[in-house]
């Protein structure tokens, strides 16, 4: 079977809505076939390129933002906040390392959630699971939790704005660039003169990303290019494989496997090294630089369980895929009633990955995080500690718990001396 933009169909797909009026889902599937692209060609190629730099071990990626996107909470200075936090926080990873950070958000797109029950109950009543604000409505009501594409236009047109958005910002920040830096450096405790970024300041700029899991969404996004003859998903820049729905003969592994973004892959516990070898090769067979991020999510506990294996299996088969560490989705705990993570086991996670891609001589590319540039009190810890009794004063998210602004500040001056001490001379070492 050769591959289309529809040929997941023939799949079993999983995490899938099922919409009651399919003559609706069509109408909405032809009016996104005609919209114009989120993301354009060029820049998706820039970002592989860039992808392949970190395979080769000169840049890091930085991946990052909101669990789930919300139509309810969008705004100019939501968009404004996320982005000023990653830029800060890429300052940060760049300074002093002699590194190139390329920030991806999880934005402009980042609307559909995988559950882990396709039905709700409370008390007698049972309803479809919320899926994301690109499915259905949170609020526990038939109405709201019917699936309805009309809401892909919504997510569609939201996209559009924030992209615009961050074009805006992208343009403000390139002025303030030598404030963030210094900025940057006064986080880290370095001197002014410790810095070491090039002559040449990249434009700051954030490439978007999301799970691609709503297929009818990325299907009617998929275009051809005439000039390199192929297929792009034109949604977002890079798109990740969710660790529900890797199944090598599933339908999202199908529909990533023919467009030509770089692709994502969530690597959790279940995950063996033969299954790793196996969608590589079905995702990435020309094992091309800046294809594919393989991006591990196991718990601070379980990651020394896990990936030295998957690490030496993709470095025994000389895959030039780039390795990242997502130190969030194995580190939610519940605590006082709410799903929480404890900064020191995000930490604790991400500092394994970097030993343990060092003991089996891989790079550590990247780290893949859940923030929001809004004050919430989702996670645990940090510099201005936040306690169990702290998470019911704002806590927002509409899914999994997301690191504040001084957490995810706190967690990029880790980053940043874990790869320190990496890219200096021994006799520098911390
Ligand atoms: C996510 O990144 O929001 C997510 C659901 O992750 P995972 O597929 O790794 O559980
Ligand atoms: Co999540």
């Amino acid at each position: 079977m050769s591959w289309t933009p529809a040929s997941w169909r023939e799949r079993p797909a999983r995490q899938m809505p099922s919409y009651p009026d399919l003559g609706a889902l069509a109408q909405v599937e032809s009016r996104l076939a005609s919209a114009a692209p989120l993301a354009r060609v060029a820049d998706i190629r820039r970002l592989s390129g860039l992808i392949a730099e970190a395979s080769a071990g000169r840049a890091f990626l930085l991946q990052g933002g909101d669990c789930a996107e919300s139509f309810a909470e969008f705004g100019a200075n939501k968009v404004r906040t996320v982005f000023n936090l990653l830029l800060e926080m890429a300052a940060m990873l760049s300074a002093d390392g002699g590194r190139e950070v390329v920030t991806v958000a999880r934005i402009a797109g980042q609307f559909a959630k995988p559950r882990s029950a396709a039905t709700e109950t409370v008390g007698e009543i049972t309803l479809p699971a919320y899926r994301g604000d690109i499915v259905n409505g949170a609020a526990f009501d038939p109405l709201s939790r019917t699936p309805d594409p009309e809401r892909m236009l919504q997510a569609h047109r939201q996209s559009k704005v924030t992209i615009e958005l961050l074009h805006a910002f992208s343009a403000a920040a390139y002025a303030d660039l030598g404030a963030i830096r210094l900025s940057a450096q006064a986080r880290l405790g370095l001197g002014s003169e410790r810095g070491r970024w090039g002559e040449e300041a990249p434009q700051p700029r954030v490439f978007t990303s999301h799970e691609a899991l709503l297929l009818h969404y990325e299907q009617a996004l998929t275009r051809w290019d005439e000039e390199s003859e192929s297929w792009w998903a034109t949604s977002g820049h890079m798109l990740w494989l969710g660790d529900r729905t890797r199944q090598i003969d599933g339908a999202h592994v199908e529909y990533a496997s023919g467009v030509s973004n770089p692709i994502g892959l969530k690597c959790g516990p279940s995950l063996s090294a033969d299954e790793l070898l196996r969608l590589i090769d079905r995702l990435d067979p020309d094992n091309r630089p800046g294809r594919l991020v393989l991006i591990g999510r196991f718990g601070a506990k379980a990651a020394a369980d896990h990936l030295p294996a998957l690490m030496r299996a993709t470095r025994q088969a000389g895959s030039q895929a780039l390795w990242a560490i997502d130190p969030m989705h194995g580190n939610t705990v519940t605590a006082g009633g709410f799903k929480t993570r404890f900064l020191g086991d995000i930490v604790a996670e991400m500092t394994r990955f970097f030993d343990i891609a060092d003991s089996q001589g891989v790079h550590a590319g990247g780290v893949h995080l859940e923030l929001t540039g809004d004050d919430v009190t989702e996670c645990l810890g940090g510099s201005l500690p936040l306690c169990e009794a702290d998470l019911p004063r704002r806590y927002l998210t509409h899914c999994d718990p997301r690191l504040n602004e001084t957490q995810a500040l706190d967690l990029a001056a880790e980053a940043a001396r874990l790869m320190r001490r990496r890219t200096r001379p021994a006799s520098h070492a911390a």
